[in-house]
């Protein structure tokens, strides 16, 4: 149908890093993937290939597919994996969303290799609401294991405890010179002094929220997620796994090299500054003589929450007469989901490596999610019974302080099952995120597929239904698709519920999204034609 087409082969690649070489899943032979370029309001075609030996699924993170979940792409949320050597063609469609968003594989751990940028620009005749930088370079934020990332998850599948930590950060798939063998193919941005250059940034590490800072230079935050905030003017950027933001950087120092730097925040095992740092270089163009090393910025310490929420908590929507916002009001849905990391009966042996031989879990509402057999969307859509069930239990029914330091040991353990929960079309939804301190307290950067929300508001220890509502932004609270909910606190976000399908939520910490701390909306029907969902392609990968 005239409508632009990609071809995405997902096959194995050997790459080296770190002084060793393996073979990682790549698109196309690229790592990072390619970036996919589009207008607001744009479909494109993509033929995903599996030319691997394992399954896959594409996900388009941030894309809303307006009634089309059907090539959303989470495995057994809203499709069989492609088996090896099959193939599916993914229809994507934009609605809108303007700024940067990405692409991920959604099935197993292949995320850490198998994903790339979208650039969506503003559709022909309008612009950005900001003044037109001169060049766009996507920065993309990994991380990499010297082992197969498949063997990372198995192991920890079968230990029951946390995974290995990976060996390096990287900056656009370079772990940069601090680390071995890396000195080379350190990224660089080459610029010009007076020149602006945004930088359209992906958080697609697994496991950690990073810290981001150029030395001598400002970030100033233009979008977020897809939507455009008010600027936001900072040394140090916080950017959670799944988070995309574009901030406009002004070559305005004495023509040298400067480092641009990035490390976790939060690290599950407390590693140091050093070995966690990773570094790329911006260069001036002219005639002088390089400090030598760069300069290196300032980063935050690797468990500075507040660090971390100062910078979320104060992203703002641009709210433009030409970029408005619509914060629902009246609310018809008020949950609030519980999110916790917990434990499960070690079903091996006595060895699993969580607390007292058990196994890491982790729970929205103490409800641990477990992948079904076949998909969710089609168990719903042909009304196959047995696949899940609309059964999520409110905010549990006991009361105490979630946040407390010493939790009773009972609320470690959690459930198993496949429960999802059911909006009605156009209905509005409230929903907080209570974070808990049960094991201990982490932040969770919290993913809601098919929909941007607005984030009203958040704040440490527990959510107060009294009093805290007063204190929401109705007026240009950040429009996200994933928002990292602070350490042992609460975010409250709203939606209307107008996209029909299956919808995955779930955080963006891989590990997490394994132990369970998922769940689905699905939107049901409206009434008219244009309300409900489009029928399945020919060709879904079979189950
Ligand atoms: Cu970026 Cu469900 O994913
Ligand atoms: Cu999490």
């Amino acid at each position: 149908y005239g409508l632009a087409r990609y071809t995405f082969v997902v096959e194995e690649t050997p790459y080296t890093r770190l002084c060793s070489t393996k073979n990682i899943l790549t698109v196309n032979g690229q790592f990072p993937g390619p970036t996919l370029y589009v207008h607001k309001g744009d479909t494109i075609i993509v033929d995903v290939y599996n030319k691997a030996n394992y399954n896959i699924t594409i996900h388009w993170h941030g894309v809303k597919q307006p009634r089309y979940p059907w090539s959303d792409g989470p495995e057994y949320i809203t499709q069989c994996p492609i088996r090896p050597g099959g193939n599916f063609s993914q229809k994507v469609i934009f609605s809108t969303e303007e700024g940067t968003l990405w692409w991920h594989a959604h099935s197993d751990w292949s995320r850490a290799t198998v994903h790339g940028a979208i650039v969506v620009y503003p559709n022909n005749g309008s612009s950005y609401p900001f003044p037109k930088p001169d060049e766009e370079f996507p920065i993309i934020l990994g991380e990499w294991w010297k082992a197969p990332i498949m063997e990372v998850y198995y192991q920890m599948l079968q230990t029951g405890g946390d995974p290995n930590i990976s060996d390096a950060y990287l900056i656009n798939g370079q772990p940069g010179d601090l680390y071995p063998c890396s000195k080379q193919d350190t990224f660089k941005l080459k610029v010009e002094k007076g020149r602006t250059y945004m930088l359209r940034m992906v958080n697609a590490a697994m496991q950690e929220l990073m810290f981001f800072s150029i030395a001598k230079h400002n970030l100033t935050v233009v979008a977020s997620d897809g939507s455009y905030t008010k600027p936001l003017t900072r040394e140090i950027i916080t950017i959670s796994p799944g988070q995309t933001i574009d901030v406009l950087l002004v070559a305005n120092q004495e023509p040298d090299n400067y480092y641009m730097a990035s490390h976790v925040y939060a690290s599950a095992s407390g590693v140091t500054f050093d070995n966690t740092t990773t570094t790329a270089i911006i260069e001036y163009a002219g005639n002088y003589t390089p400090s030598s090393p760069p300069l290196l910025p300032l980063l935050p310490y690797y468990n500075d929450t507040a660090a971390s929420y100062n910078f979320t908590s104060s992203l703002r929507s641009l709210a433009s007469a030409e970029h408005p916002i619509k914060v629902p009001r009246d609310i018809t849905n008020k949950f609030i989901f519980a999110i916790s990391v917990n434990t499960l009966p070690c079903e091996v042996n006595n060895t699993c490596q969580g607390p007292n031989g058990s196994r890491l879990a982790a729970s929205v509402n103490n409800e641990s999610f477990v992948n079904p057999s076949i998909d969710i969307l089609e168990a719903y859509y042909y009304r196959i019974n047995g696949v899940f069930s609309n059964r999520l239990p409110n905010f549990p029914p006991y009361i105490f302080n979630f946040t407390a330091d010493n939790l009773p040991s009972y609320l470690d353990t959690t459930k198993r099952g496949t429960e999802v929960k059911f909006l009605k079309f156009n209905s509005t939804v409230e929903l907080v995120f209570q974070g808990t301190n049960i094991l201990a307290g982490t932040e969770h950067p919290m993913h809601l597929h098919g929909y941007s929300f607005y984030v009203v508001g958040s704040g440490f220890g527990n959510y107060d239904p009294q009093k805290d509502p007063m204190k929401y932004n109705l007026v240009d609270p950040p429009h996200q698709n994933t928002i990292a909910v602070p350490k042992n606190g609460w975010t409250a976000i709203r939606f209307r519920a107008n996209n029909p399908g299956v919808w995955f939520m779930h955080c963006h910490i891989e590990r997490h999204l394994t132990w369970g701390m998922d769940t689905a909306f699905i939107v049901l029907n409206g009434k008219l034609p244009d309300n409900k969902i489009w029928p399945p392609p020919p060709d879904m990968p079979p189950c």
